[in-house]
C-alpha cells in the first residue's frame, strides 16, 4: 500500500484505494449548500485504523452501464440500500470523475467495508474516501490530496475528512475550492485510541443526509453556530497540549450537544438506544473511579470511547462484561486513503 498517488497504479484504468472511517471530535452537522456540501462550520478528526473501506474501480468499454457492487464483511451484512453505501450516490460520483476527464465510459465498482453501515460508525466517510481515490485514480487524474478532499466532500461530507492522514482538520470555506481537509498531526502523533462498542448491527431510521436537512429546525442551532469557532480553536489548542482530560471533556460535551440539536429538531432525530445510555453512564462512573475515558456519538446506536492506549485493556475488560455489546473495535490514529495493489476483480 503508499499514498504515492501519481506513480503507483501502472494500468490506469483499474485501481483500488483503502480508506478509513474517521471519528470526528468537533463535528460536522448542517450544510450551507446542499449539492456542494459545504458545512456549515469546520470540524476536527481522527481516522480510525480498524474501520475501513477497500474499492476497486475499473472503466472500460466492455461494460454497457455502470456495474456497483457493495459487499460486506464475513461479520457483518452489508445491503446495497445502505446511505453511504448507496449504488446511486456512487453513480453520481462517478458522473462528476466522468465530467472532470471528459469520458463516457461505464465503470464497474466492488466495494468492501470491514464493519457495519447505518450504525453510527461513518461508513460513507470510508466509502466516499476509497471511491473517490480509486475512480479517480482508474480514470487516469492525478489528483493532489488537496484535491481528491474537495471531490471526496462531494459524495459524503466526512469523506473529505478521510483523505488526509491522522488528527485532521476540515476548513468549512465558502466556496467549493476552499472547503477541504488537511492533516494537522500525523497518526503517531498522539497515543490515544478509538475503542468502538458496536450495540447493535441494526440500520439507523433516518440517514446522516435526512437528518441534516433539519437542523435549523431545532432552536439551539443558531447558539451552537455562535460559539462553534471558539470550540474548534480550543480543540485544536488541547490536541496541540496533548491535554487528554480536557481534550476529553471537550468531545465529550461536543457530542452532547450534537445530539441536543438532534433531539430538538422537528421532527426529532433520537439516534440512542438503551444500549448506548448504559455505556454513557457507565463511562461517567468509571471516569469518576479515576479511569479517564470519554464517548462520543454519531448518527447511529454504536459509541466511540476515546481513551490513552495505555488504558485500552482496562475499557475492553469492562465493555466485555456489558450484555448489550455485540462487538469491540479497537482503532489507533490512522493514515488517510491509500492506493493498494490487491484488486478486489
Ligand atoms: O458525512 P455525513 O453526511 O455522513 O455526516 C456525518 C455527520 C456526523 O457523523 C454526525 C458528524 C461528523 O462530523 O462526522
Amino acid at each position: 500500500m503508499c499514498k504515492d498517488y501519481p506513480t503507483r497504479v501502472k494500468n490506469n484504468m483499474k485501481a483500488t484505494a483503502v480508506a478509513p472511517s474517521n471519528i470526528a471530535f468537533i463535528k460536522y452537522w448542517g450544510k450551507k449548500d446542499e449539492v456542494l456540501r459545504l458545512p456549515e462550520n469546520g470540524s476536527l478528526s481522527m481516522n480510525l485504523s480498524n474501520l475501513l473501506t477497500t474499492t476497486t474501480v475499473e472503466f472500460d468499454k466492455k461494460y454497457r452501464q455502470d456495474e456497483v457492487f457493495l459487499k460486506g464483511s464475513t461479520l457483518y451484512k452489508v445491503e446495497p440500500s445502505q446511505e453511504g453505501n448507496d449504488p446511486k450516490r456512487v453513480i453520481e460520483h462517478l458522473n462528476l470523475i466522468r465530467k472532470m476527464v471528459k469520458t463516457n465510459l461505464k465503470a464497474k465498482v466492488v466495494s468492501q467495508t470491514n464493519f457495519p453501515s447505518g450504525t453510527g460508525l461513518s461508513s460513507s466517510a470510508s466509502g466516499f474516501a476509497a471511491l473517490t481515490l480509486a475512480a479517480s485514480k482508474a480514470a487516469g487524474l492525478n489528483l493532489s490530496e488537496k484535491d481528491l478532499s474537495i471531490l471526496a466532500r462531494q459524495g459524503s461530507g466526512s469523506a473529505c475528512r478521510s483523505i488526509p492522514d491522522g488528527f485532521v482538520e476540515w476548513l468549512d470555506g465558502s466556496t467549493s475550492k476552499t472547503s477541504y481537509a488537511i492533516s494537522l498531526f500525523p497518526p503517531d502523533y498522539w497515543k490515544i485510541a478509538d475503542v468502538v462498542a458496536i450495540v447493535s448491527t441494526d440500520k439507523k431510521d433516518v440517514s446522516s443526509t435526512a437528518g441534516q436537512k433539519l437542523v435549523s429546525s431545532s432552536p439551539f442551532f443558531q447558539t451552537r453556530l455562535q460559539n462553534i469557532k471558539i470550540k474548534l480553536e480550543r480543540a485544536k489548542q488541547l490536541l496541540t497540549e496533548k491535554n487528554f482530560p480536557l481534550f476529553g471533556e471537550l468531545l465529550e460535551a461536543e457530542a452532547l450537544e450534537l445530539h441536543a440539536i438532534m433531539l430538538t429538531s422537528r421532527p426529532s432525530l433520537i439516534y440512542w438506544t438503551p444500549g448506548t445510555l448504559k455505556i454513557m453512564k457507565l463511562v461517567k462512573k468509571w471516569r469518576g473511579e479515576g479511569l479517564p475515558v470519554y464517548f462520543t456519538i454519531n448518527t447511529g446506536q454504536d459509541i466511540h470511547l476515546i481513551c490513552e492506549q495505555k488504558n485500552i485493556d482496562k475499557i475492553q475488560e469492562k465493555l466485555k462484561e456489558i450484555d448489550e455489546i455485540k462487538n469491540i473495535i479497537i482503532n489507533y490514529p490512522s493514515v488517510g486513503a491509500r492506493l493498494s495493489d490487491n484488486h478486489l476483480f
